[in-house]
């Protein structure tokens, strides 16, 4: 099954009786000798798309007859992905908190961490009716469109300063049928509303600008406007929290993804803005800082 490009199709994948176990050993070594990590999984992925098998049916299969058409998807596949490119943009979409989200390369892959975004604020507002909430750098939409789904009775304000990110989430707004939930908008954080916000939810960008070159080769194909967080990486989010303070009321709170390593300059940034503020931090998988939660005018009775 080995496949020497200068000998074209011939020595590719072509039909015939293929086991399962076979297909493996093709795509993972090919995805291994390209310094792919996970290539096990993304080989099981890799087969599921191509020949449109759940993971049951993969499991249980063994020799198949696999059409030509499936083996040459699976060859484009592997192209593009030894190209480093990441398998969601290939694949065009992303599992989010459950949910199933295009995406593609105007917009970042959602990442795990998010979900701790859209968790903490899942529990924060347990049996509180109708918010406002304001999604600041939505990207694909993943943090207003799952937080639409599991509060219907809540507005949504979703922002991107990228025109073609907002595309996206329209998109899986309408996916989900969510979208009568939710203002789109193209802008500059606040730039674009007048609005005041019960909630304020961001990821932005957080990478500093010169460790970017540095990072592993899939992030170069995602959208720089989604990595690039400025000279130390709290550039962007500093000035969400500069903009807020026209956008807050007195019950307001304001939910953070940001690096582990901006907690101190963020909180003391937060101080600065908000003198009477509360708060929290709370921690990722791994233990790291992750989510800074900031009540601006510190409701809670003492
Ligand atoms: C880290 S990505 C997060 C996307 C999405 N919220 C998620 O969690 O997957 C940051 C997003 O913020 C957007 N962005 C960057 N600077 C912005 C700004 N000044 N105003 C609005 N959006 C901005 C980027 O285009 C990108 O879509």
């Amino acid at each position: 099954m080995g496949k020497d490009s200068s000998h074209g199709r011939s020595q590719s994948l072509i039909e015939q009786e293929h086991s399962i176990q076979n297909l493996r050993s093709y795509i993972t070594v090919k995805l291994q000798q390209s310094g792919i990590a996970d290539s096990d999984i993304e080989t099981d992925i890799i087969i599921m798309e191509a020949l449109n098998l759940n993971r049951v049916e993969l499991a249980s299969s063994t020799k198949l007859i696999i059409p030509q058409s499936q083996l040459d998807t699976i060859e484009s596949i592997l192209n593009r992905r030894v190209q480093r490119e990441p398998l969601s943009y290939i694949l065009g979409n992303q599992p989010f908190y459950g949910l199933d989200f295009s995406i593609n390369s105007h917009t970042l892959i959602p990442r795990p961490e998010t979900e701790l975004l859209v968790e903490e604020i899942l529990n924060f507002t347990e049996n509180i009716r109708s918010l406002s909430v304001a999604d600041i750098g939505t990207g694909s939409g993943v943090i207003a469109v799952s937080l639409a789904i599991m509060r219907p009775d809540y507005g949504f304000y979703a922002v991107d300063i990228s025109e073609t990110a907002i595309a996206v989430a329209h998109q899986n707004a309408n996916k989900h049928k969510v979208s009568h939930q939710i203002t789109f908008e193209v802008g500059d954080l606040f730039a674009s509303t007048t609005e005041q916000f019960d909630i304020i939810a961001s990821n932005l960008p957080y990478i500093p600008t010169d460790r970017i070159s540095k990072l592993e080769k899939e992030l170069s194909w995602e959208p720089i406007q989604a990595l690039d967080g400025g000279l130390d990486g709290t550039q962007v989010i500093s000035k969400l929290l500069e903009k807020s303070t026209l956008h807050v009321k007195r019950n307001s709170t304001i939910f953070l993804e940001i690096d582990n390593s901006h907690a101190n300059t963020l909180i003391n940034l937060a101080k600065r803005i908000y003198p009477l503020s509360k708060i929290t931090l709370k921690q990722d998988l791994q233990g790291f800082d992750r989510i800074l939660i900031i009540e601006p005018f510190d409701a809670t009775p003492t």
